[in-house]
């Protein structure tokens, strides 16, 4: 391993994040006040949980006070809690709740832009001479069109709406204002140090609140091209195309970055990544993430998230292609080896709210492969290296909800609802392309990440009360997926949760094998064992994963440099897991983990 600082121990590197999308992990509220949302009270009650799945710090989604246009990350104040969630009080309660455990909070910054209902952006809209105008981006029309339609600036896409333009107009003032996301949340503009020092303010609120750092929404679209060129038309059907060239790691993005570092994040011990989409090169990301960088502790890549995407394709989320286990490990492996060998750091995750469900989209979620799916997720998850991210839901295999369920209905979030709309604009109804945009919702939309957590086989799951209706439908798998059942199970194999709750100890006993250690492939170019060895940065143990990515089972041939010495765990513990030292027999969506010699 290359002389660096990636070995040096940090506690933010050994930890497991949980992520909690409050709107959907837990209503506290009785039935006389009950809305069908989750609550920080809620995550208060399941801290006793979250402790004892082995979770150290929990990052929440946005809760601030926000019209939800797009589930909070259109925040209309950064210092107030929404009241669908509570109070700032319940908030100090949270971090006191956590503290007292030994756990930390992690909140979401969202500053690449506000809601249109923030007092900033009110101010901003009000006139051309407003003390706010600057605080986002305005710009004339291009023209006006033959029907006196103002001609947005460029011709960007927004980016959860593609078929509107990233442009909205703002008919008081004549002007048209930066929306990138949606038409609710407006690009704040970072050239305005005013802005600058907002948001510093806002991280330095809540920073000394006692929470211990943030994730950063979109962080890298903070800096734009200020020439705001025309993007290059890669759908000639499409009016809007796809602009984040840009708008990506911008021109003054690392400046800002160091800003916040070293007026903010310097003066606290803070937790921090980035949402950093758009960017795949090493060189551009060690500027954020490499050990010396003094910007961000670690950001989320994107590459595994996309696998299934045709890249060729404009828009490419709302496509789907076959991929085969080689190239997830070209990913998965490759940016385990940079990040050693740049001296950076992984966030390591495989679920978020913004994407469908692990099982479904990487393994088998029938249920006779469910289980096994989620195990070998977590086992692979558990053994990488990197800051460990679990999504709630995760920890019990949660999956995406039915194809039966209706977009019209059952859908709830924006970009789906966008996706859906548009599609039935251009398409009759029994159409392929409508059946074709049905099983991209089924397979990709993020609403499968966001239904309500399965607590219990109690109506509602266990999330709210009997009789109130969540604010969005609780998969109807709930009787049999659910925590309770999990935590209960006695069986020859571990449950879902029992298994994600060992391999969590597992890691966190052998932090200088799984945390710090070395990464290498085994078998690399085999289609269906995924396989690595991880040798501890500085006992030099070696330990090997070998996962059976198929529904077969398979008898793999140990490549002859390894010798395995004791199997520790099996994703399925009834399993004779080795033959004989050479030969290890796996079954369908199995996993081992096995010191070596
Ligand atoms: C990324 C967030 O994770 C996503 O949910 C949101 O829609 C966009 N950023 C815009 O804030």
């Amino acid at each position: 391993m290359a002389l660096s600082n990636y070995t040096s121990p940090k506690w933010w590197k050994e930890v497991i994040v949980y992520q909690i999308y409050p709107a959907s992990f837990k209503s506290s509220k009785p039935a006389n006040e009950a809305n069908g949302w989750g609550d920080v009270r809620g995550i208060i009650e399941k801290v006793p949980y979250l402790k004892a799945l082995g979770v150290d710090v929990v990052w929440t989604s946005p809760i601030y006070k926000s019209p939800q246009a797009d589930m909070g990350y259109d925040i209309a104040d950064y210092k107030t809690i929404d009241s669908r969630y509570g109070s700032l009080a319940d908030v100090d309660e949270l971090i006191k709740t956590l503290n007292d455990n030994d756990m930390k909070l992690m909140m979401d910054l969202v500053v690449t832009h506000t809601s249109n209902q923030h007092d900033w952006f009110i101010q901003s809209a009000e006139s051309k001479d407003s003390p706010k105008r600057d605080w986002y981006i305005w710009k004339p029309p291009r023209g006006y069109d033959s029907t006196g339609r103002p001609i947005p600036p460029n011709n960007w896409a927004q980016i959860l709406n593609d078929s509107s333009s990233a442009w909205t107009w703002e008919k008081k003032t004549r002007e048209f204002y930066l929306t990138l996301h949606t038409s609710q949340q407006v690009d704040l503009n970072w050239e305005n140090p005013e802005v600058v020092a907002a948001v510093h303010d806002v991280m330095h609120f809540w920073l000394s609140r006692g929470v211990a750092g943030f994730r950063m929404d979109v962080i890298n679209l903070i800096s734009k091209d200020q020439s705001f060129p025309d993007a290059p038309v890669i759908d000639p059907s499409c009016e809007f195309q796809p602009g984040e060239k840009f708008y990506t790691n911008g021109p003054r993005f690392h400046e800002f970055m160091h800003g916040i570092y070293e007026s903010v994040l310097s003066k606290y011990d803070t937790i921090t990544v980035g949402e950093a989409p758009y960017v795949t090169e090493m060189s551009e990301i060690i500027k954020t993430v490499g050990s010396t960088a003094k910007e961000l502790n670690m950001i989320f890549t994107f590459d595994h998230m996309e696998i299934e995407d045709i890249k060729t394709k404009g828009e490419s989320k709302w496509s789907l292609r076959d991929w085969k286990l080689s190239e997830l490990k070209t990913i998965i492996s490759g940016w385990q080896k940079k990040m050693i060998q740049w001296d950076g750091w992984n966030a390591i995750f495989f679920e978020c709210h913004d994407q469908a469900r692990s099982v479904s989209r990487y393994t088998d979620d029938s249920d006779e492969f469910r289980e096994r799916g989620a195990k070998l997720l977590a086992l692979m998850e558990s053994t990488l290296g990197g800051t460990v991210y679990l999504y709630q839901g995760q920890e019990i295999g949660m999956r995406n909800f039915p194809p039966e369920w209706d977009p019209d209905v059952d859908y709830k979030d924006v970009e789906s609802i966008n996706f859906w709309q548009k599609m039935k604009k251009l398409y009759p109804a029994g159409s392929k392309e409508l059946k074709e945009a049905r099983e991209l919702l089924q397979k990709k939309a993020r609403d499968h990440a966001r239904t309500p957590m399965q607590w219990s086989d109690e109506p509602n799951a266990g999330f709210t009360v009997p009789g109130v209706t969540p604010w969005m439908r609780v998969n109807d798998d709930y009787r049999t997926v659910n925590v309770k059942a999990q935590i209960e199970f006695v069986g020859q194999d571990l449950s879902v949760w029992q298994y994600w709750q060992q391999a969590l100890q597992v890691r966190k006993s052998h932090k200088d094998v799984f945390v710090y250690g070395e990464f290498e492939d085994v078998d690399f170019g085999n289609e269906q064992v995924y396989a690595y060895l991880r040798t501890g940065a500085r006992s030099k143990e070696r330990w090997l994963v070998a996962m059976n990515w198929t529904g077969n089972d398979v008898v793999w041939e140990v490549p002859a440099c390894i010798e395995v010495d004791e199997v520790v765990s099996s994703s399925l513990q009834a399993t004779t897991v080795r033959e004989d030292g050479t030969k290890v027999k796996l079954q369908a969506w199995e996993g081992v983990l096995a010191r070596c010699k």
